[in-house]
């Protein structure tokens, strides 16, 4: 009796055991498959209503560093840009040239859900993960002016720093046959070497007068962009080098701080070239410098501000592919145009 209850047990779960296995393949695949084509287009359609009736966006700004002009100059123009959009909101963050917490406003950025993020990287290497982390999260990233390494960004603005590097050095060279100096000595004063910008103004620079032997530098220095650093290093390179013709600064800050290191030296301002870069069209900026006679040349070096809005703008709403880099223009200020550039630049 015992016996015949065990075997009935197992027979009766071993048929219930096959209807279950006869019925699971044959049930859920149909439904089951319809079921997620439907989720599917029910995401779909759920995602593309929540992005087209989206109204607002929000982008995070991550400046390098606020405290200099050019700086603040871009960020003023991604404000004003950002004004004519009222579906832009744009949240600022300072990271004072410092890496660690240029990764951390980032970082917060991401955590704030931001839609889009502006970055003008202050080095590269220390920046490139945690930008590739927003772009691995599908948050797209426009990189302003510096670089990042590799390529996980969405796109790169920013004029072409080899270029006015070489336009600067051939200038110099011209320059330095036109009054005979042989050799012409170069002191140079760099911007912060992890940044892409220095390496590039340098290395054209050295194409560009490449084709004038005598143009010989003889000094080279890094000052970090900053006024402030370049009047104690620029006062120490002049000690050192009372014999200098040009001094190519990598901006006009440092520039300008040679010019008064040069002229508290008691230095012929009038014998030395002052070469700058970034040409802001202020008060205190390189155009009217060189239309008051301290610099001899600049370079405009457009902060790519009210572009990357354009650009930030049509990423978000018009759902455009942009392409991976867009080059801004530079263009030569001297004695002959300076004038002209600071109202052709808006110059008050
Ligand atoms: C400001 C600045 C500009 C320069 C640019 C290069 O931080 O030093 O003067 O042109 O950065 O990235």
């Amino acid at each position: 009796m015992r016996r015949l209850s065990i075997l009935a047990l197992i027979v009766l779960a071993s048929l219930l055991l096959s209807a279950c296995t006869a019925v699971a393949p044959a049930a859920p695949a149909p439904s089951g498959d319809t079921a997620a084509t439907a989720t599917t287009e029910a995401t779909a359609a759920a995602a593309g209503d929540e992005t087209a009736t989206k109204d607002k966006f929000l982008i995070g700004m991550s400046q390098a560093n606020k405290g200099e002009p050019w700086r603040q100059a871009m960020n003023d123009q991604i404000a004003a840009a950002a004004a004519q959009y009222p579906e832009l909101d744009v949240v600022f963050a300072d990271a004072a040239q410092n890496n660690a917490k240029q990764v951390a406003d980032v970082e917060n950025f991401i955590q704030q859900g931001i839609d889009l993020l502006i970055i003008s990287p202050n080095e590269a290497a220390p920046l490139t993960d945690v930008v590739a982390k927003a772009y691995d999260q599908g948050i797209p990233v426009i990189v302003l002016d510096r670089k990042v390494n590799g390529d996980k960004f969405t796109m790169w603005i920013g004029a072409d720093n080899q270029l006015i590097g070489k336009k600067a050095g051939e200038f110099i060279a011209q320059w330095c046959k036109d009054n005979s100096h042989t050799p012409c000595n170069v002191m140079e004063i760099r911007g912060l070497e992890g940044a892409t910008p220095a390496k590039e103004r340098g290395d054209g620079f050295r194409e560009g007068i490449a084709g004038n032997a005598d143009v010989k530098i003889i000094a080279s220095q890094n000052a970090d962009w900053l006024r402030e650093k370049a009047i104690p290093v620029s006062q120490a390179m002049f000690q050192a080098n009372p014999d200098v013709n040009v001094v190519y600064a990598h901006n006009d800050p440092m520039g300008e701080a040679a010019v008064i290191s040069a002229q508290n030296a008691g230095l012929d301002l009038s014998k030395i070239a002052f070469v700058g870069i970034d040409a802001l069209p202020t008060p205190d900026g390189g155009i009217k410098s060189v239309m008051d006679g301290r610099l001899t040349v600049t370079y405009v070096y457009p902060t790519g501000g009210s572009q990357a809005i354009d650009w930030a703008r049509r990423i978000l709403e018009d759902k455009e592919e942009p392409p991976k880099t867009v080059v801004l223009e530079t263009e030569q200020v001297d004695s002959t145009n300076a004038a002209d550039l600071y109202t052709k630049y808006g110059g008050k």
